[in-house]
C-alpha cells in the first residue's frame, strides 16, 4: 500500500494506534502545518475512510502555505500503487494519518518503508491498554526493532503528575520506547482543526507550550534515526548545546 518514490530526500512519516480518537489526525495536520510554513511543501497522505485529514485540508485557505494531499483510502489496492508515485518531486516530508483499527498486514504494509513511526497515546487505562498492544504488534508482527529508533510516543490530552501519566511512563520505560513529546489538552488543538490550519498558525502568544511541544517532536523527526538516542539521552559530559532533553531521560534500546 505505502510505495513511495524511493528517493533518499523523502521522510515517511507514519502515525499510527488503532485506537480510535488518540490524536492521529491532529498529529498529522499538525506536522503537515510546520513543515508546510518551513517548506518544501509536505504531503499528507489520509489512509483513513472517515477522511478526516482530507476534510481538514479542504478548509485550508488558499492563502496558506499549501500542503498537497493523497486521498489513498479511495484507491484500490492496485491503483494506490501508481497513485501513490504521485508524491511531488519538491516534497521532503510525507505524513501518513492511518485509520483506526488495522489488521497485522496493515501494520506491515504501513510501517515497512516508514522513516518514523509516531504513536499517539491518551493517558486513560483503557488507551493505555490498547497503546501496549499496538507496540507489542509493532515489535512483534511489524518486527519494529526498537535499537533502529525510528518508533517513538507523543502522549497527548495529558495532564503532568497523574496517576495514568506516570503509569504510561513507566510501561514505556520497561519497552524501551521513548515518549519524546507531551501534548496538552488544548481547545488549541480543536480550533486549529475547524480552521484548516495547525497551532503554529494561531497567535504565538497562544500557542507557546504547544509549539514548545511540537518542536520536540519536529527535532527528532528531522534528526537521522541512527543519531535520535543522543537527543534523549545526551551524553552527560557532553551536552550536544543545540538540543533540548527530550521527556524521557533514559533510553534502554535492545
Ligand atoms: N491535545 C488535544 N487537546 C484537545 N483536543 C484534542 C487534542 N488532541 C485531539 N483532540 C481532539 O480529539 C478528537 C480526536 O482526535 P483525532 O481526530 O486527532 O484522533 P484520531 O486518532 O485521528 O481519531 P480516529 O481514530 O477516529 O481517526 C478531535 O476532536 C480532536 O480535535
Ligand atoms: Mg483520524
Amino acid at each position: 500500500m505505502l510505495i513511495t518514490p524511493h528517493t533518499n530526500k523523502l521522510n515517511r512519516i507514519v502515525i499510527l494506534n488503532p485506537k480510535g480518537g488518540c490524536g492521529k489526525t491532529t498529529l498529522a495536520t499538525n506536522l503537515a502545518s510546520y513543515y508546510s510554513l518551513e517548506g518544501p511543501m509536505p504531503t499528507v497522505m489520509d489512509c483513513d475512510p472517515q477522511a478526516s485529514t482530507m476534510n481538514w485540508l479542504d478548509r485550508r485557505d488558499a492563502s496558506r502555505p499549501p500542503i498537497h494531499g493523497i486521498a489513498a483510502y479511495k484507491k484500490t489496492m492496485q491503483a494506490t500503487r501508481s497513485w501513490q508515485l504521485r508524491v511531488p518531486n519538491e516534497t521532503t516530508n510525507l505524513i501518513v494519518d492511518s485509520p483506526a483499527s488495522l489488521n497485522h498486514d496493515d501494520l506491515r504494509e504501513f510501517t515497512r518503508d516508514a522513516t518514523s513511526i509516531l504513536v499517539p497515546v491518551l493517558p486513560s487505562a483503557i488507551d493505555i491498554h490498547a497503546a501496549s498492544r499496538c507496540i507489542a504488534d509493532l515489535l512483534l508482527v511489524a518486527k519494529i526493532d526498537r535499537r533502529e529508533n525510528r518508533l517513538a510516543v507523543v502522549a497527548n490530552r495529558t495532564r503532568r503528575n497523574t496517576k495514568s501519566f506516570e503509569k504510561l511512563m513507566r510501561f514505556l520505560d520497561a519497552l524501551g520506547i521513548p515518549i519524546i513529546a507531551v501534548l496538552r489538552d488544548s481547545q488549541n488543538y480543536v480550533r486549529a482543526a475547524e480552521q484548516g490550519i495547525g497551532i503554529v498558525e494561531m497567535q504565538p502568544h497562544k500557542v507557546r507550550k504547544d509549539r514548545e511541544e511540537l518542536e520536540k517532536i519536529i527535532t527528532w523527526l528531522d534528526t537521522l534515526p541512527m543519531d535520535r538516542r543522543e537527543l534523549l539521552n545526551p551524553s552527560p559530559a557532553a551536552p550536544p548545546s543545540n538540543v533540548t532533553l527530550l521527556h524521557k531521560p533514559q533510553f534502554n534500546a535492545g
